[in-house]
């Protein structure tokens, strides 16, 4: 038997080497020579994800992994609109990260990244970068990347109309979709017309992209995946029954645009209600 003072150091000994397996999560590294500090990429499953996802129905499902040294890297999800954008950090629907630690190799941290396609602008890009703080500088590394196109009809709105009896009248009518939609106008008395076309008392504007400015004074930029159309009605029939319709790439939707003025009265009463509710 050893003498007790031994068995003492050996138990504490082996108590510390149980307690750092645990606890642990860094190993030594060097700048010069191996094992070197820095982060290198292990696998990925991103170029899989490649494709086109229906709005509001698809989900994009990507990950990676990455080991380090001396501690774990931290990983995040990166997304670009087009080639010309910069990387912007997004937020996935749900992520599940991995972390093991290891006292004598090299950290593994691995990240799935689940993503609804729920609006249009998530088109584009994404990658993953994982970063590692050396001791004396950032590593970094990035995994390949992967090109999504979200495609579907996000949103068709009557963003202004006047339609009085026996008056000259318009709609105007906003449409958010990928690709650019195809759209006609019904109208009550001549039937079907689409954008740049007229008939006797009818007549539309081409659909154009929807521009927003900033402020009054500045430049106007082109809202991603919105166009506008106008429908100009010479003579207002008592009645007027239009409708605009739109399809992008399968999917539909049919509007129907209440003729006179009694919708804007019950939108503004609406406002009307909830301003005395909450003021
Ligand atoms: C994501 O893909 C992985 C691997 O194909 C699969 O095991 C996992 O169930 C998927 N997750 C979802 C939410 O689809
Ligand atoms: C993307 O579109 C949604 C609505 O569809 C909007 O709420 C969000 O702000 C947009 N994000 C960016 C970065 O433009």
């Amino acid at each position: 038997h050893p003498p007790p003072m031994l068995r003492i150091i050996l138990f504490s000994s082996l108590l510390s080497l149980v307690s750092a397996y645990e606890s642990s999560c860094t190993s030594d590294c060097s700048a010069t020579s191996v094992p070197r500090c820095g982060v290198w990429m292990n696998s990925e499953r991103i170029k899989e994800a490649d494709g086109i996802y229906k709005l509001n129905e698809g989900v994009m499902n990507v990950s990676c992994s990455f080991s380090s040294l001396p501690g774990p890297s931290s990983i995040s999800w990166l997304h670009r609109p087009s080639s010309l954008s910069t990387w912007m950090p997004f937020t996935c629907s749900s992520k599940d990260e991995q972390i093991s630690c290891s006292p004598s190799s090299a950290q593994t941290v691995s990240s799935v990244c689940i993503l609804r396609t729920s609006a249009l602008n998530m088109t584009g890009s994404y990658k993953c970068e994982a970063v590692v703080d050396t001791g004396s500088d950032n590593a970094k590394a990035s995994s390949s990347e992967v090109s999504i196109s979200v495609e579907g009809i996000e949103s068709v709105q009557i963003v202004d109309k006047s339609l009085v009896d026996d008056r000259q009248g318009y709609v105007e009518a906003k449409i958010c979709a990928n690709p650019q939609p195809e759209v006609w106008w019904s109208t009550g008395g001549e039937g079907l017309l689409k954008p740049g076309q007229s008939l006797s008392n009818y007549a539309s504007s081409h659909l154009a992209k929807t521009l927003v400015r900033e402020n009054p004074s500045g430049p106007a930029s082109p809202l991603p995946y919105c166009y506008q159309v106008r429908l100009i009605v010479n003579r207002v029939n008592k009645g007027e029954g239009i409708s605009l319709l739109v399809r992008s790439h399968g999917d539909e939707s049919t509007t129907k645009i209440v003729s006179a003025s009694s919708h804007i009265f019950s939108f503004l009463s609406f406002f009307f209600v909830l301003s005395t509710f909450f003021f």
